[in-house]
């Protein structure tokens, strides 16, 4: 769902916000969902979403649920700086 050029306009952002805030301590890190359950995803025509589901070897979205966790994560562990977590079940993959 990330085209090339928008992943890698966002690892560099944030690779270059992670140096610019190190000396104030703080750590960025960037999370990566697919489809979420959610009216955006609702929304979408069905074909549309089949293609996705398709295309995800999990053959789900995300909860909003599974979403958060992985933010409550990266907020929470210190040593997670620069991380990019791909929470996409897989669809990066494909
Ligand atoms: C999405 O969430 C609704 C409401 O919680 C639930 O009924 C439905 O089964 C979920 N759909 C998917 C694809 O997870």
């Amino acid at each position: 769902m990330w085209s090339e050029a928008n992943l890698l306009l966002l690892l560099g952002f944030t690779r270059a916000l992670c140096r610019e805030m190190a000396s104030r301590s703080i750590r960025v890190n960037a999370l990566l969902p697919g489809w979420v359950n959610s009216s955006m995803w609702t929304d979408l025509k069905p074909e549309l979403q089949q293609a996705y589901l398709k295309d995800t070897p999990l053959n789900r979205v995300a909860d909003p649920a599974e979403v958060a966790d992985a933010a409550l994560f990266l907020a929470s562990n210190g040593f997670a700086n620069n991380c990019i977590l791909n929470l996409d079940g897989g669809l990066s993959a494909a």
